[in-house]
């Protein structure tokens, strides 16, 4: 009999989770970080739609992985076949195709994807990713400048294992050339194959690249080297690109393996890896050019160039090099009031219009209820208002951190004082 296995419902559906507080604000810090850091370049943020037609992640290539088998596909109650965007590449091109910005179009993303994978650590069927997408210029030193910012922005996190793997794909015609000498080596070699990678050869050759597995491995390491397969004009582009990174000591490691899940790239190609997490989910980011694309979506010929970081797995490496931490405290004032409510309800608001972040307690409960939220609170300070305080215009201030006890002062200087005192 078949089984079938219902996931429990009041759970967060299988590889999707609920970030909460702290690690929701740390995702937040990072989100920001990052159009901080694309902002210095001049990139302008582009919020694309959660689903698209299914065609336009049909150019992510029939073959690839992406599209076979992780698509959340489906009809709509309008009979439209849409899918959840499992990237925003494809999105953003999209974007282009129907808006038509004026070219170098530089623009960032953030924001969650969907792909029905085997979920793992540090793999979901939603995460995050945020990313950049630059159309226009065919210019190499548009990829250095790519490259270097997701560089920059992994610096400005913190982290220092990160490794840049770097490839080129060559121009369409180089890579379908390639394509063919591969298959005809890799069949060559089908009895020293695994069985999963001999399923893969018949779809994309390129892809049997990409396996990690033992089996695996030596066919691969003797595959013919696309670097040997492209055309003057694509290897004076990487030559460009590489002297580009050099010239920013961006550091690199050469990988002609590096043929990347999707289908649309062209030229360069490049891949980021935590040293610091396992081997099964280092790749922290990837990108690379894809210049057919726009024209595939009814735009003009238009090349691009571009990357996305995932936000969950970049956390990850984060805490494996323990940086870039979580926040230190949600408040600085706790209001306990145990003359009513009344002052606690008009103080906080007071207080919060100044920019204080300020929580208070509920439920008129007794003076120790109340001291004990405010102690768990995290709060640096408690103001207390009490009702001998009250009618003389004073409130008491305790520091709920230090030992420095407790002080009277006179509501007048209830501001001055917490701002001094937060400094
Ligand atoms: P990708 O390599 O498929 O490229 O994804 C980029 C990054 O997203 C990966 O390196 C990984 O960190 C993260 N990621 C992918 N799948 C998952 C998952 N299931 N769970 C957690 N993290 C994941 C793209 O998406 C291209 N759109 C990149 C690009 C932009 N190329 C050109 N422009």
């Amino acid at each position: 009999m078949l089984a079938v296995v219902a996931d429990p419902i009041y759970r967060a559906p299988k590889g999707t989770r609920d970030i909460l507080w702290p690690d929701s604000a740390r995702r937040r810090a990072l989100i920001d970080r990052f159009a901080e850091v694309v902002g210095t370049a001049g990139y302008t943020e582009v919020v694309p739609p959660m689903f698209e037609h299914l065609e336009v992640f049909q150019r992510l290539g029939d073959a690839t992985e992406v599209v076979r088998k992780e698509m959340y596909d489906f009809e709509d109650k309008g009979g439209r076949r849409v899918a959840l965007r499992p990237e925003q590449t494809a999105s953003v091109v999209r974007a282009f195709a129907q808006h038509r910005p004026t070219p170098p179009w530089k623009t960032w993303y953030a924001g969650p994807n969907f792909r029905y994978e085997r979920a793992q650590k540090g793999r979901f069927r939603q995460f995050d990713q945020v990313g950049v997408e630059a159309l226009g210029p065919e210019d190499a030193h548009l990829d250095a400048e790519v490259i270097a910012l997701a560089w920059r922005f992994y610096q400005a996190l913190g982290l220092r294992q990160v490794g840049l793997q770097l490839n080129s794909l060559g121009g369409p015609g180089d890579r379908a050339r390639y394509i063919e000498t591969l298959r005809d080596y890799l069949t060559a070699h089908r009895e020293e194959l695994t069985e999963e990678s001999l399923a893969t050869l018949e779809a994309n050759p390129l892809r049997v690249l990409d396996s990690k597995r033992d089996g695996d491995a030596e066919v691969i390491a003797a595959a013919p080297n696309i670097l040997d397969h492209l055309s003057d004009e694509a290897s004076a582009h990487f030559d460009r690109v590489r002297e580009a990174l050099d010239t920013l000591d961006i550091t690199y490691t050469v990988v002609p393996s590096l043929v990347r899940g999707l289908d649309y790239y062209v030229r360069t190609t490049f891949e980021f890896t935590s040293e610091a997490l396992d081997a099964a989910q280092d790749a922290i980011g990837g990108g690379g050019r894809y210049d057919g694309l726009a024209a595939e979506m009814g735009a003009p010929a238009t090349p691009g160039v571009g990357f996305a970081l995932g936000v969950d797995r970049t956390l990850l490496a984060c805490d494996a090099e323990g940086v870039f931490g979580g926040p230190t405290g949600v408040i600085d004032v706790f209001v306990v009031d145990t003359t009513g409510g009344h002052e606690a309800l008009r103080l906080t608001d007071l207080l919060r219009r100044s920019g204080l972040r300020v929580d208070r307690a509920w439920d008129d409960r007794s003076m120790k209820a109340q001291m004990k939220v405010a102690d768990r609170s995290g709060a640096t300070l408690a103001v207390i208002v009490g009702t001998e305080e009250l009618d003389a215009g004073e409130v008491a201030l305790r520091d709920l951190r230090g030992d420095t006890g407790q002080e009277t002062i006179a509501v007048g200087n209830l501001l001055d004082v917490l701002r001094e005192r937060l400094r």
